[in-house]
C-alpha cells in the first residue's frame, strides 16, 4: 500500500487521541469518521480540516449501525476502532468481511467465543486484525524486550504485568464519556477486564504464539468494596451509578501457566487508591527487569547496575531511529506515535504487523478465562490454542529495525 485511507469508528478520547497522531503521520489519510454521539464526530472532522486540508472525510453518525455505511467506503483501506469493549468484535468482524483491516483497541473482545470469531474471520477474509496494544511499543518495554532477544536474562522464568490505575473517578462521566459504560461493567462481571497492557509485552518477551503459549490459568478476586464506597461518597442520589451492586473485586489476580511451565502473574485494579503500575516485570535464570514501581535491573551477581548505561547499551532500534518524533508526536510518552507509525511501514512495506489476529484472541481471551476462574473458586481454566498449533513452529518476533 501506499497510502493507507482509514476510516475511524469511535471518535471519543482514545479515537480523538489516535486520530490526531494519524494526521500527523506519513503513509495515513483520514477518509471516513463514524461516531454515534454528532458532536464527537464533529469535533474529530475539524481536526481533520486542520491537518488535512484538502481532503475532507465523510462523517457518519445515525445510530449503532452507522458504521456499517462507512464499511461500504469504496475509499477505506483499514478502520480504527476505538468505541466502548462491547463494540469491538461486532465491529472488526463486519470490518474484516467488507474487506478492510481492523485495527481494535483493547481488548479485542470479552468472550471466548468472539475471540474464536476473530481469529476465523481474519483466516477466511485474509485481513489484517491487530489489537493495538500500544504498551508493546513503550521504551522501557521495547528495551526489555531487546534484552530478551539477546538472552541477557538468560532462560526466561516469570513475568508480572498489571494495569493499576485508579479510575473511580470516570464514574463521574455522563453519558458520553468512558466511565459512562466502562462502570457497569463492574456491577456485571468479576475478573481482570483489562489484561493487556501488562500481558502484551511479556507475551512478546517469551514468544507466546511463536515457540510457546499460554496453557492455563487460574485467577483471584478480592471482595468488591471502592467503587460502591466511592459512588455513596461522590455522586449525588438518583445517580445511575450511586445505587448499584458492583460485583467486580477490587483487585484481580491471575497467574498463567505457558506450555513450557512459565509463570505470569497478570494484575487488574482500577478502583483502590495505588500509584498507577503496569509492573512490567521478566525474570530469567540470569537476571531481571522491572519497570515499576521504579526501574529495577538485577544481572547474575546482585550488583546495583547503571541503569543509564543499560538504557544506551540496549535502546530497542526503533527508539533509537524514532524515538525523538515519536516523543515529539506524543501519546503516552511516544509509544502511541510508535505503534502507528510502525502499522504505517509495515502496511506500506508489506511486512507483517507486530501483532497478528492470534495474539489478540489470546492476550485478550484472559479477560472471560479469569471471570470463570474466579467463578469457580479458582478453579485451573484451559487457555484455548487460537493458533491451532501453529505456535509450535512460528518465528519468534523479529527485532524491529
Ligand atoms: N490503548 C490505550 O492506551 C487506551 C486508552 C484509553 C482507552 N482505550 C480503549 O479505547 C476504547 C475507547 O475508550 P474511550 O476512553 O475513548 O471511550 P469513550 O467513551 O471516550 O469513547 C468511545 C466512543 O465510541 C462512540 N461509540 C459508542 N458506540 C458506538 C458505535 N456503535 N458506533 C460508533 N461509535 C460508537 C461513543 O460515542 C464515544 O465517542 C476502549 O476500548 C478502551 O479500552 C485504550
Amino acid at each position: 500500500m501506499e497510502k493507507i485511507r482509514l476510516g475511524f469508528i469511535g471518535i471519543g478520547d482514545r479515537g480523538t487521541g489516535l486520530l490526531r497522531l494519524a494526521l500527523r503521520i506519513e503513509g495515513f489519510q483520514v477518509t471516513a469518521l463514524c461516531d454515534i454521539h454528532p458532536p464527537h464526530a464533529e469535533r474529530a472532522r475539524d481536526l481533520c480540516a486542520k491537518y488535512q486540508r484538502g481532503s475532507t472525510p465523510r462523517v457518519f453518525t445515525e445510530g449503532d449501525t452507522a458504521y456499517r455505511r462507512l464499511l461500504e467506503c469504496d475509499d477505506v483501506d483499514a478502520v480504527i476502532i476505538a468505541t466502548p469493549w462491547s463494540c469491538h468484535t461486532p465491529q472488526a468482524l463486519d470490518a474484516m468481511n467488507s474487506g478492510k483491516h481492523a485495527f481494535v483497541e483493547v481488548p479485542a473482545a470479552i468472550t471466548v467465543e468472539d475471540c474464536w470469531r476473530l481469529v476465523e474471520t481474519a483466516e477466511a477474509s485474509q485481513r489484517h486484525c491487530m489489537m493495538m496494544e500500544n504498551v508493546c511499543y513503550g521504551e522501557q518495554e521495547m528495551m526489555a524486550l531487546n534484552m530478551c532477544r539477546q538472552g541477557v536474562f538468560g532462560e526466561l522464568l516469570h513475568g508480572e504485568g498489571a494495569y493499576i490505575h485508579d479510575l473511580r473517578y470516570q464514574m463521574k462521566d455522563g453519558p458520553h464519556g468512558t466511565g459512562g459504560w466502562r462502570t457497569a461493567h463492574h456491577a456485571r462481571r468479576n475478573g481482570n477486564f483489562y489484561p493487556t497492557h501488562g500481558l502484551g509485552p511479556i507475551a512478546q518477551y517469551m514468544n507466546i504464539n511463536r515457540g510457546d503459549r499460554f496453557d492455563y490459568l487460574v485467577s483471584m478476586s478480592s471482595p468488591a468494596r471502592g467503587r460502591a464506597e466511592y459512588a455513596r461518597k461522590n455522586l449525588p442520589e438518583g445517580h445511575p451509578f450511586r445505587d448499584l451492586k458492583y460485583v467486580c473485586g477490587d483487585i484481580n489476580n491471575s497467574l498463567i501457566k505457558t506450555s513450557s511451565g512459565r509463570s505470569i502473574l497478570v494484575q487488574y485494579d482500577t478502583t483502590t487508591p495505588r500509584p498507577y503500575s503496569r509492573i512490567n516485570l521478566i525474570q530469567g535464570t540470569e537476571g531481571m527487569y522491572r519497570s515499576f514501581p521504579q526501574e529495577q535491573l538485577t544481572l547474575g551477581t546482585h550488583k546495583k547496575q547503571n541503569l543509564r548505561h543499560i538504557r544506551k547499551q540496549y535502546q530497542h532500534p526503533l527508539w533509537h531511529k524514532r524515538g525523538p518524533l515519536a516523543r515529539k508526536l506524543g501519546g503516552h510518552g511516544g509509544m502511541d506515535a510508535l505503534m502507528l507509525w510502525r502499522i504505517a511501514y509495515c502496511l506500506r512495506h508489506g511486512e507483517p504487523l507486530d501483532q497478528d489476529v492470534y495474539d489478540a484472541a489470546s492476550w485478550s481471551a484472559i479477560c472471560p478465562l479469569s471471570e470463570a476462574s474466579v467463578a469457580a473458586r479458582s478453579k485451573p481454566i484451559d487457555i484455548p490454542d487460537f493458533t491451532r498449533g501453529q505456535w509450535k513452529t512460528m518465528k519468534p518476533l523479529a527485532i524491529a529495525t
